[in-house]
């Protein structure tokens, strides 16, 4: 057989900045009464932006021929440093249909058991894909299970009566600014390990910033940079003999997928990010989703746990304030994370050790 050989188009013509013409429009919509007034005096703009007038048509050709350039990847999340990657747009047509769509926020649980069951069902192939024991679906957006995380390390500390000595998170200087932003929102002191020869920081530069005040390690892997730590588990294990906890930012879990488990590596927890694995458009489909697993072992720590145990065995519910606004994401995310699951091609059957998933 002969492969065809691939390759992304490149278009001969001017970019978008230098087409159009002033006056050419596509939708006309009406402003806001007193649209202008409600925004702060300083944050005005003193002269309109330098964008192109261009018609509807050729702003639609523009990002056609922009998704062509990337081998046809309509939807193609273009946003920060996490990993690119294609949303199918039947997602989108699943989360549209009126069951999902329709759901409202204050819903009783009783009426949507099919969501919940899609978000239990998914709950299990992410801890399959982590080897965690639960998540929980509270969290809605990186940054938000970074800081979560980081909330969790302080209350973890403090039921040991360490609070005030556990005060320092660790993380490389190519992890994700939330996991340092969010660890300084919460209180504590961020260690910003440099680069070693390797791409990645050195183990004698982890081993010099540990003490007796590390209170854990946050980061991702593959880094912002794309590189991978492969003396990751080493880390962990020196992290957690020093008393730290290690929770892994699983941004960019699409390089390592089926490849390694958080919890084969030793972290005590880790994030998904349902709208940069798992189908999800980035901003697009409503309120976002971040599921952050838990070890069983300092579950008691985490907040919004998802699942409330129920009186009758059969009906679920979610110990969060928020279902389900984040209806669509999960229904997309339970969508596309079958064939990554269980006996998919993805799957955790890759592995040796299977760990079960409880739900209560
Ligand atoms: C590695 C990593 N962690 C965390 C985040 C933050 O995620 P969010 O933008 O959903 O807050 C990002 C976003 O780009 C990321 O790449």
């Amino acid at each position: 057989m002969t492969l065809r050989r691939y390759h992304a188009p490149v278009w001969d013509e001017p970019v978008i900045m230098a087409t159009g013409a002033p006056g050419r429009r596509g939708q006309l919509f009406p402003l806001a009464p007193e649209g202008a007034a409600l925004v702060p005096p300083a944050l005005r703009r003193a002269a309109p932006p330098a964008l192109p007038e261009n018609a509807e048509p050729d702003v639609l050709r523009h990002y056609l021929r922009l998704s062509q350039q990337t081998m046809g990847m309509i939807g193609v999340s273009l946003f920060g440093t996490c990993t690119m990657k294609y949303n199918p747009r039947r997602g989108e047509q699943h989360a549209a249909r009126p069951e999902i769509a329709d759901l409202h926020p204050a819903q009783h649980p009783e009426t949507m058991q099919g969501l919940l069951e899609a978000v239990h069902g998914l709950e299990q192939i992410l801890c399959g894909l982590s080897g965690m024991d639960a998540f929980t679906f509270q969290a809605a957006g990186g940054a938000d299970a970074a800081y979560t995380q980081a909330c969790i390390t302080r209350a973890y500390h403090a039921a040991r009566g360490e609070a005030g000595q556990r005060t320092e998170i660790i993380t490389s200087i190519q992890s994700h600014p939330c996991n340092p932003a969010t660890a300084a929102t919460a209180g504590f002191q961020v260690i910003t390990l440099p680069l070693g020869p390797n791409g990645y920081p050195t183990l004698e530069s982890l081993e010099a910033a540990l003490s007796p005040r590390t209170a854990a390690l946050m980061i991702n892997n593959p880094d912002d940079m794309g590189v991978y730590n492969p003396e990751i588990d080493v880390w962990v294990r020196k992290v957690k003999a020093a008393g730290g906890l290690a929770f892994y930012d699983h941004a960019n879990f699409n390089g390592v997928m089926s490849k390694i488990r958080a919890r084969d590596l030793g972290f005590d927890a880790c994030m998904f990010m349902l709208h940069k694995t798992f189908g999800v458009s980035k901003g697009a489909v409503g309120r976002r989703s971040v599921p952050m697993a838990a070890r069983q072992s300092w579950r008691a720590s985490c907040p919004g746990r998802a699942w409330l145990p129920t009186a009758n065995g059969s009906i679920l519910s979610m110990a969060m304030p928020q279902p389900p606004g984040c209806a669509s994401s999960w229904a997309i995310c339970s969508r596309c994370s079958k064939p990554m699951s269980g006996r998919g091609r993805w799957g955790p059957r890759a592995f040796r050790k299977r760990p079960t998933c409880r739900s209560s």
